[in-house]
């Protein structure tokens, strides 16, 4: 999926990015399903690479390919079982985090969608 490379401008640039990954690792960071799965103790590092993917993905400073090459998001992902009870939770996070960021409707549908199908096509396991 290719998007339009001023996605990132359109909705508030880093600030944006930083409120909605913020966001969303609150919510994590209760989840039940989630938080376990994170290796780590500190969520900050796995925050941290999220945001910098999201604002790569959507037009903005190329810094997580600097630190973590080519992106390969589904085999990154799996040493992590990830069926529909992971991708449940991982969306309800996300749909907070999003629905606060105060995008306008068109953004925040675009997002959406994309954080919608990105998360189906991470799972790896039907249960
Ligand atoms: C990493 C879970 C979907 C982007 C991780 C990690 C876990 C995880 C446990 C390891 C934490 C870390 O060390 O970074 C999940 C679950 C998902 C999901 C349960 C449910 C569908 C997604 C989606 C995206 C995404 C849809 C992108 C739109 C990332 C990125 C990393 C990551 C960028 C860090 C990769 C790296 O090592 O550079 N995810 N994830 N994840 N996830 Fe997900």
């Amino acid at each position: 999926v290719s998007e339009p490379q001023n996605f990132y401008d359109e909705v508030g640039g880093a600030p944006t990015f930083e409120k909605i990954v913020s966001r969303f690792y609150e919510e994590v960071a209760k989840d039940d399903v989630l938080r376990p799965m994170y290796p780590e103790e500190d969520l900050g590092p796995a925050e941290a690479r999220l945001r910098m993917f999201l604002e790569q993905y959507w037009g903005g400073p190329r810094t997580y390919s600097e630190l973590r090459g080519h992106p390969r998001l589904r085999m990154r992902h799996m040493p992590f079982k990830i069926g529909p009870v992971e991708r449940d939770a991982w969306l309800r996070c996300m749909r907070i985090a999003v629905d606060e960021a105060g995008l306008d409707d068109a953004h925040r549908d675009q997002l959406w969608q994309y954080l919608q199908y990105a998360a189906m096509s991470m799972m790896n396991s039907d249960f």
